[in-house]
């Protein structure tokens, strides 16, 4: 499976260091109120279960699973929502965790969902940013590394639903995508 990764682009230290800084912050912006995580699956799973663990405020948990990508590498504008929230939102502020956000058009569609059910509060953590790709207007309250326009996977992000299990954020290398999609 490494051998399919051009370079590491975050190492593992660098994304615990991270996710600690990020949790320390949340921690503090959300004392008082009513916290509701809420992962997108599934590129999200690896970074929600780092990040609640370091948020040490009573915090809610849900999980939604939408679709855009199918299993190529750009996304299609084509949100649909695979398996919804189980909590009613009214009353909770929402804290939308991401993997990443490229075009912005899935998190755009979920937004707008999800502030027709009444939460008090939405806000956005994405661990990675690609701000140059964003087609949608949608900005991120908490972000981890800006990430250049190259196609990254590890630490829930995958290709063709491989490489989410990498302890790191790797850049794939080209030969990998393009070999498939012949
Ligand atoms: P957006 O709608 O274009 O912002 O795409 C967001 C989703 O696309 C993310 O949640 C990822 O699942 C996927 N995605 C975007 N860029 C990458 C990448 O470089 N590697 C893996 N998945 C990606
Ligand atoms: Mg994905």
């Amino acid at each position: 499976m490494k051998d399919d990764i051009l370079k590491v682009l975050i190492s593992e230290e660098q994304l615990a260091e991270k996710v600690q800084a990020l949790g320390r912050q949340i921690s503090e912006d959300y004392r008082g109120k009513n916290l509701l995580m809420v992962s997108v699956l599934k590129g999200s799973v690896v970074f929600m279960a780092d990040l609640m663990r370091a948020v040490t405020i009573p915090a809610g948990i849900d999980f939604m699973s939408v679709s855009s990508y199918g299993s190529g590498t750009k996304t299609s504008g084509n949100v649909k929502i695979i398996k919804d929230l189980d909590i009613a939102l009214e009353g909770y502020d929402l804290l939308i965790v991401e993997d990443i956000l490229d075009s912005g058009m899935t998190l755009s569609f979920l937004i707008d969902v999800l502030w027709q059910r009444n939460p008090k509060s939405i806000r956005i953590c994405t661990l990675l940013d690609k701000p140059e790709r964003r087609a949608a207007d949608v900005q991120a309250d908490y972000s981890g590394f800006h990430v250049p326009d190259e196609f990254v996977v590890g630490y829930g992000l995958d290709y063709a639903e491989r490489y989410r299990n990498l302890p790191f954020v790797g850049i794939l290398k080209p030969q990998v995508y393009q070999a498939e999609s012949k």
